[in-house]
C-alpha cells in the first residue's frame, strides 16, 4: 500500500485499498461486501485514483524529459467549460524561485523540495485578448461566474495532471497556500491583469524513506443522498473522527479530531492566513467580479 502505484487487481489489495480509504466506517461487513464486489471491475485507473495520496517528500532527482508534455496533455484532456479553456499553468523549476515562493506559502519546505512546482492559473486574459484582435466584445468575462469557470476549469485541469504523475509513480500535493499573499505570488511569476494563481502542485518522485499512506474520507453515506438531499448525521461524524484517530494513531501522531481541525481550519478570518483578501486581490488583478 505504501507504493505509489500498487497496480495489483487482487483480492487482496483491493479490499485493503477500500479499507484504507475509509477505515473502520461504515461497519466492517458493508465494506467487506463492497471491497469484494469491485475485485471484477478493478483496473489501473481506479488503483491509482484510490490509491491516492499526498506526497510532500520528495527524492532529488530529476523528472523524466517527457514527465512534463505528459502532464500537460492530460491536463489539456480534462473538459473544459464552453471549451474556454480559461486556464493556464506555470511550471517553476528555479531553485530560487521556487524558494521565494515556498516562503510566500507559509515556507513550506516540500515547495523547495520537489524539482518541479507547476502553478495553477484561472487566466481570462487569453480569451480577451484573443476577442480584442478580433474586435469582438467579451463584457461576459467580468461576472463571477467567469471567474469560476476558470477555477473549475483549471481544477479539473489540474487534478488530471495530478492522476496523471500518480500513475507513473510520482507524487504530488496542491499548495492552496499560494493563495495566502496573491500580490506578491502573481509579480514573482509575472502575472497579467486577469490572471490568477489559483494553486500550487508539487510534483516528485516520492521519499520512500518518508512515506505518506491513503488517508481516510467521510462515509460514502456522509457525503451521497439519493433524489433529495440528507445531511451527514452525528454519528458519520463521530465515526470519522474515529477513523481519522486511528489513521495518525498508527502512524505515531497525534491530531486532533477532524471535527475540531476543520473547525480551527475555519475559526476566524484570520485563520485564513491572508485568504479572507481573496475579492480585494482579485480585483486589484483586474477581475471586476461582477
Ligand atoms: C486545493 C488544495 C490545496 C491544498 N493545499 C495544501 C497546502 O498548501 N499544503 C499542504 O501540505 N497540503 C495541501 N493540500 C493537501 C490536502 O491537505 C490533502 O489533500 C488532504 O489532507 C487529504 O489528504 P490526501 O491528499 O493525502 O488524501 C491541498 C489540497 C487541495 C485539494
Amino acid at each position: 500500500l505504501n507504493a505509489p502505484f500498487p497496480n495489483d487487481p487482487t483480492a487482496a489489495v483491493v479490499p485493503a485499498l477500500l479499507r484504507a480509504r475509509y477505515g473502520r466506517q461504515p461497519g466492517a461487513e458493508a465494506a467487506a461486501a463492497f471491497a469484494e464486489d469491485a475485485v471484477p471491475a478493478w483496473n489501473p485507473v481506479l488503483d491509482t485514483l484510490l490509491g491516492h495520496r499526498s506526497v510532500r517528500a520528495f527524492r532529488a532527482d530529476p523528472l523524466p524529459t517527457t514527465a512534463l508534455a505528459w502532464l500537460i496533455a492530460a491536463a489539456q484532456s480534462a473538459p473544459s467549460s464552453s471549451n474556454l479553456q480559461a486556464w493556464s499553468v506555470v511550471a517553476v523549476h528555479d531553485r530560487d524561485r521556487k524558494a521565494r515562493l515556498a516562503a510566500l506559502a507559509g515556507g513550506q519546505a516540500h515547495v523547495r523540495e520537489a524539482p518541479l512546482l507547476l502553478v495553477w492559473l484561472v487566466d481570462l486574459a487569453r480569451l480577451e485578448s484573443s476577442a480584442r484582435r478580433a474586435g469582438l466584445a467579451v463584457d461576459g468575462l467580468h461576472y463571477q461566474d467567469t471567474f469560476l469557470m476558470g477555477a473549475i476549469d483549471a481544477a479539473l485541469a489540474a487534478q488530471n495532471a495530478l492522476t496523471a504523475a500518480e500513475s507513473i509513480g510520482l507524487g504530488s500535493v496542491y499548495i492552496g497556500a499560494l493563495r495566502n499573499q496573491p500580490e506578491a505570488v502573481a509579480a514573482e511569476l509575472g502575472l497579467p491583469p486577469r490572471v490568477h494563481a489559483l494553486f500550487g502542485q508539487c510534483i516528485g518522485w516520492p521519499d520512500a524513506t518518508r512515506p505518506s499512506f491513503v488517508k481516510p474520507r467521510l462515509a460514502q453515506a456522509a457525503v451521497l443522498s439519493h433524489e433529495r438531499y440528507a445531511p451527514a448525521t452525528a454519528d458519520d461524524i463521530a465515526r470519522y473522527d474515529a477513523a481519522l484517530q486511528d489513521f495518525f494513531g498508527a502512524q505515531g501522531q497525534s491530531h486532533p479530531a477532524w471535527t475540531a481541525q476543520t473547525a480551527d481550519r475555519l475559526r476566524d478570518a484570520a485563520a485564513l492566513k491572508g485568504r479572507h483578501r481573496l475579492v480585494e486581490a482579485l480585483r486589484g488583478q483586474g477581475f471586476e467580479l461582477r
